[in-house]
């Protein structure tokens, strides 16, 4: 049950205005108190008499309205919320965000609240592809801001792909979860990410593609939901997310020592990392020089095998809950059940890699969720902020019925 809240519902100017009052509509069903802002623009996809009418609170437009900025002025409105969710968030309203601007009403609340934002975009595929919507969202999702959607599907502007804003009652789900952000309080989740590498010599290494993207946004939402939250992070570029304390690790050997080092207080665990099978026998202390080294144009490098983290775990994990990861090209749900048989985790996520839209190194993925009965269940394309969300409602579930 969520407690009653007051959530302001910012209104950008965009078709996807006219499912506002729909989501007001569910919003004051569920006993929240609602207030609306609007942008000029706004005003011309949605009726603020509507939004009024269904909300009972006087809607807002303009900043310096001297009347209305009487009745409530935008600092108190931007105080007096719990949430404020930006529905549609257009590529303008998100770069104005993205910038701190406050040249109208709403910029202006979105810069001055210290509540939780939560942005719905919505906004033609190309513009939402653009380099510096892309940019604009990075910037936004590193302070913190929660995402929902956009969806894929059929666009008011005739054109395909992503950009649909999320229909109205995904938005109030992403809502609630905000609103309830302490569902993982007490426990301590440990996630891995990123590649391993695993040197051949000072400057040459053997690792792989992974962007330690899905990694990092689990252990964003993780910290989000009230949990203490330990990163061990192998190669990646991202920056760590807020709240989260975050152990750099090299090699697979590495990343094992943090594990268990770590193991101890966590409550979760998350191996979301793309760890090397195998590494270089011995990694040569100074550069190896080709002159030298290669007579021919055959070069042979002896592997060994690295220890499996994962498995290890599993045999020590106690109450504990284990996720793995397993990225397959082909014949993904059997190979993945045969994979959680064999390393013996509560959960797996499993991703088709052979997919040029999702997995390694994009901002998308989809998968499928799968416990130790087989039982199998997909999360169809979306952002990776929302693919994690929806992996920890999972391990929530589990913990759930466990106290059960
Ligand atoms: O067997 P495979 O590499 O496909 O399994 C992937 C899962 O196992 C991931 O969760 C990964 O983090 C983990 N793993 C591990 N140690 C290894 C190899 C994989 O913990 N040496």
């Amino acid at each position: 049950m969520i407690e009653p809240a007051r959530i302001l519902v910012a209104v950008g100017g965009g078709i996807a205005a006219y499912k506002v009052p729909e989501l007001v509509r569910a919003l004051v069903g569920q006993g929240h108190t609602v207030r609306c802002v609007l942008t000029d623009a706004a005003t011309q996809f949605v009726s603020p008499l509507v939004l009024q009418t269904l909300t009972g609170e006087a809607v807002r437009r303009g900043l310096l309205d001297v009347s209305e900025e009487g009745e409530i002025d935008h600092i108190r409105l931007a105080d007096q919320s719990d949430l404020v969710i930006v529905a549609p968030a257009t590529a303008d309203l998100m770069a104005r965000m993205a910038h701190g601007l406050a040249n109208d009403l709403v910029s202006a609340v979105l810069l001055a609240t210290r509540a939780p934002i939560l942005m719905a975009p919505a906004m033609n595929v190309n513009m939402w592809n653009h380099p510096a919507t892309q940019r604009n969202l990075e910037l936004l999702r590193e302070r913190g801001v929660l995402q929902v959607g956009p969806e894929s599907g059929e666009l008011a502007c005739g054109w395909e792909g992503l950009g649909r804003m999320a229909a109205p009652p995904s938005i109030v789900s992403a809502a609630d979860r905000a609103l309830s952000s302490g569902s993982l309080s007490g426990q301590c989740v440990l996630v891995t990410a990123g590649g391993t590498t695993e040197p051949i010599d000072p400057v040459r290494g053997i690792t792989n593609r992974s962007s330690g993207k899905m990694g990092f946004a689990l252990a964003a939402e993780a910290a989000r939901r009230g949990a203490e939250v330990v990163l061990v992070a192998g190669s990646t570029s991202l920056p760590t997310p807020e709240a989260v304390r975050r152990v750099d690790v090299g090699t697979a050997l590495e990343m094992r020592a943090a594990v268990l080092q770590e193991l101890e207080g966590a409550t979760v665990i998350i191996k979301a990392a793309a760890v090397a099978d195998f590494r270089p026998r011995e990694a040569a202390d100074r550069k190896l020089k080709k002159e030298t080294l290669v007579e021919s144009d055959v070069m042979s490098l002896e592997l060994v095998r690295n220890p499996d983290i994962l498995e290890e775990i599993c045999q020590i994990k106690g109450e504990r809950i284990v996720v793995g990861f397993a990225a397959e090209s082909h014949d993904v749900i059997p190979a993945a059940r045969r994979k959680i048989e064999r390393k013996g985790c509560d959960l797996l996520v499993a991703n088709d890699v052979s997919r040029s839209d999702a997995g390694f190194s994009t901002d998308l993925n989809a998968v499928h969720l799968i416990t130790p009965d087989g039982a199998v269940e997909d999360v169809s394309l979306r952002h990776k902020a929302e693919v994690a969300s929806q992996i920890l409602d999972r391990i929530e579930k589990i913990r759930g019925e466990r106290e059960a």
